[in-house]
């Protein structure tokens, strides 16, 4: 089973849209030519459609941060699926820990965000991971498994071939503190195990799992090298260039 592996960059609330634009257009140079791996940024809301023109005439791939389950509506302050289309955009991260922790999104809210991206045809990246406190009280398991399964709660075996799931230790998040490829290759072949039980092998072992946390040039290559680490997705080294350059250029 081959997976293409998927380096993200999530630029979280950061850069106006001229930075923006201008880092784009390097993420998409330094994506030339590169065919074994898919290249993805996820801007601010405001700069999708200026960021999506500027990578073009690339393969680079733009996703919004999040997204509403409706077509439209009473929601203040949400966008539409339709609205991202409408810009180009295919694909959306969904229930990262900063919108788990910071804005209470429970799983329940994340299964109705990846049912509304699903339904309008945006690839969700569905992100999982345990606090500091429950990966000492030794609950990381349990507490992946639960993001898992309600995060994925009515999602039909088709759907799931759209999804990507990213793990995200909260306490590797923005922190400098990186898993150990072994911590990670632990969580994502039980991330792939889980998926065996909810799905089928096939289909869990053609199912991209992303490591976040900390991912630097420093750490990028080893991580890649783990068998279940089918790419990254990268916060802090995602807004800079020529570390996100090096990330994309993984060996
Ligand atoms: P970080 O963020 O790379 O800055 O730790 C990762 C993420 O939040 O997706």
């Amino acid at each position: 089973m081959t997976r293409t592996p998927l380096i993200a960059g999530n630029w979280k609330m950061y850069l106006n849209r001229t930075e923006a634009v201008e880092l784009a257009r390097s993420v998409a140079a330094a994506s030339t030519g590169l065919t074994d791996r898919e290249v993805m940024i996820a801007p601010s809301y405001l700069s999708l459609a200026a960021v999506k023109e500027a990578v073009a005439d690339s393969p680079v791939r733009v996703a919004a941060q999040n997204v509403a389950w409706e077509e439209q509506g009473a929601f203040t302050g949400e966008v539409a699926p339709p609205m991202l289309q409408d810009v180009g955009v295919d694909m959306v991260i969904l229930g990262h820990s900063e919108r788990r922790h910071v804005f209470g999104e429970d799983n329940a809210m994340v299964n109705r965000r990846m049912q509304g991206a699903l339904q309008f045809g945006l690839s969700p990246i569905l992100c999982v991971g345990e606090t500091l406190e429950e990966r000492e009280q030794e609950n990381t398991f349990s507490v992946v498994e639960e993001q898992l399964r309600q995060g994925l709660q009515d999602i039909s075996a088709d759907q799931m071939a759209q999804v990507v799931v990213a793990y995200e230790p909260v306490w590797a998040i923005g922190t400098g503190k990186t898993a150990t490829k072994e911590q990670a290759q632990e969580v994502h072949a039980f991330i792939r195990s889980t998926l065996v039980t909810l799905y089928e092998k096939t289909l869990a072992d053609s199912v991209r799992i992303l490591y976040g946390g900390s991912v630097k040039p420093e750490n990028i290559d080893s991580l890649m090298a783990q068998p279940d680490v089918d790419g990254a997705l990268v916060g802090g080294a995602a807004l800079q260039a020529e570390s996100f350059a090096r990330i994309i250029n993984f060996t």
